[in-house]
């Protein structure tokens, strides 16, 4: 397909044709310009926590670990096919609880990726990992697999609250379990989840404070969010969790981001803080709109392929998707061309959660697409946005209502 800025090619005469070429060629280079990563989804953990809506399943009669491992194997192949020619700058490892993987599945993964694409030098390579002793144990044979980087699922650093989270581990286990991270790998972060219910500003001020203090150079802070279907959901429904609103729920965030600017961890992405220089460059690969394969169950992955962004999905139920993979290689369940319109709209959404911003430059160049210049002088005008040459960002007042100011844009958006 022709990109919608491309001239229409002339049946006379062969320059519009190279020019044509010449478009598609600049179009794919902005395409792929934010680099190429592959996730993996292992999606089991040892309990469901109440307040989780991840593809993540129990299994009290155990995982059979080497038919995933095939199957993940085999789809990774499949995905060798779908986007060859891609040099791998990030490899991340999500759940589910991946750390409840071995060490050998890990490292027979990492071998399989660097055989199917060149990884590029000291490329990142993520592991989400529970906090718990017996998880912590396994961090050396995790390094030694090829891992430079765990993300730890904390939560919080308070046993009561723990409890309430569901949580398995204590907040001395989690404590124990930064300690070893920061020993065995060059980079770690840590999760908490915070503005929850009960939770006083000043204990907030207390634990994030801890938290800071115990922190490398990177943490994930993430307000508690009642997900649809959920035990917490049901709860909520029901008047039993009082969380926080409204104005309470912004002091939350106006304190999370005054403690961690002042620690040198800033916001670069809404829930996301790092010192300069140390953000997770997976998850930046996705909030600048590159590309990633998505292998294993309910996994997503964006390529371009032919001349078009795919958006592929994998069957979410585990079993199932290793059946489907067994039978014909891979678990796709969804592959979608996105026109150039619906790539402009992802890009935005994407983007505009970055502290950094959006090149409106590259959008037209791999999209077509700009937002109209009237819808951008209002919302500069409105203090909710930001602009710097051709990058635009949201301002402080305008994260907070991100979503109505992407939709304005998205609305706003007209062939360039
Ligand atoms: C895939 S999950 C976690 C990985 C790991 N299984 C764990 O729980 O430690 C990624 C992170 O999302 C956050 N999270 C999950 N559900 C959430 C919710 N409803 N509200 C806010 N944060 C949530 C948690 O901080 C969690 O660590
Ligand atoms: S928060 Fe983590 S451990 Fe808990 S159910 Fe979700 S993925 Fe599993």
């Amino acid at each position: 397909m022709q990109s919608p800025t491309a001239p229409a090619p002339s049946p006379c005469s062969p320059a519009p044709v190279l020019e044509a070429e010449l478009e598609l060629s600049a179009l794919s280079t902005a395409r792929t310009a934010a680099g190429f990563g592959v996730y993996v989804h292992w999606p089991f953990c040892a309990s469901k926590c109440p307040y989780c809506d991840f593809n993540s399943h129990v299994r009290h009669g155990g995982i059979d670990e080497a038919r995933f491992r095939a199957a993940l194997l085999r789809e990774l192949e499949h995905w060798a096919g779908l986007a060859a020619g891609r040099s791998v700058s990030s490899i991340f490892f999500g759940g589910g609880t991946p750390s409840l993987m071995s060490a050998a599945t890990v490292g027979a993964i990492l071998d399989a990726i660097a055989r199917h694409w060149p990884i590029v030098l000291g490329a990142e390579i993520t592991l989400e990992a529970n906090p718990s002793s017996v998880e912590a144990a396994r961090f050396r044979g995790y390094r030694d697999a090829g891992v430079n980087r765990v993300s730890l699922g904390v939560q919080s650093l308070d046993d009561g609250v723990l409890r309430t989270l569901g949580r398995l581990h204590t907040a001395d286990e989690a404590l124990a379990a930064i300690e070893v991270a920061r020993r065995t790998f060059q980079r770690f972060s840590f999760d908490l989840i915070y503005a929850r219910p009960g939770q006083t500003l000043e204990a907030w001020r207390n634990e994030l404070a801890e938290a800071v203090a115990r922190a490398d150079e990177h943490l994930s802070l993430y307000q508690l969010t009642i997900e649809p279907a959920t035990p917490f959901a049901e709860l909520y429904a029901r008047g039993r969790l009082k969380m926080p609103e409204g104005e309470t729920a912004r002091a939350f965030y106006d304190l999370t981001q005054e403690l961690t600017e002042a620690a040198g961890l800033p916001a670069y992405e809404v829930s996301n803080h790092a010192a300069p220089g140390a953000a997770c460059r997976h998850n930046l690969l996705y909030w600048r709109y590159g590309e990633y394969a998505g292998v294993g169950p309910g996994a997503h992955g964006r390529a371009v392929i032919g001349d078009l962004r795919q958006a592929t999905a994998t069957e979410r139920n585990p079993e199932r998707w290793a059946t489907l993979v067994e039978q014909r290689g891979h678990g796709l369940a969804e592959t979608m061309a996105l026109s150039p319109a619906e790539e402009a709209d992802e890009a935005l959404l994407m983007g505009l959660r970055l502290a950094e911003g959006l090149d409106l430059d590259r959008l037209a160049a791999m999209t077509g697409y700009a937002p109209r210049a009237p819808a951008l002088t209002d919302l500069v005008r409105l203090g909710l946005i930001e602009r710097h040459g051709h990058r635009i960002a949201a301002t402080a007042a305008g994260r907070i209502v991100l979503d109505q100011v992407v939709l304005q844009l998205a609305s706003a958006l007209r062939a360039a």
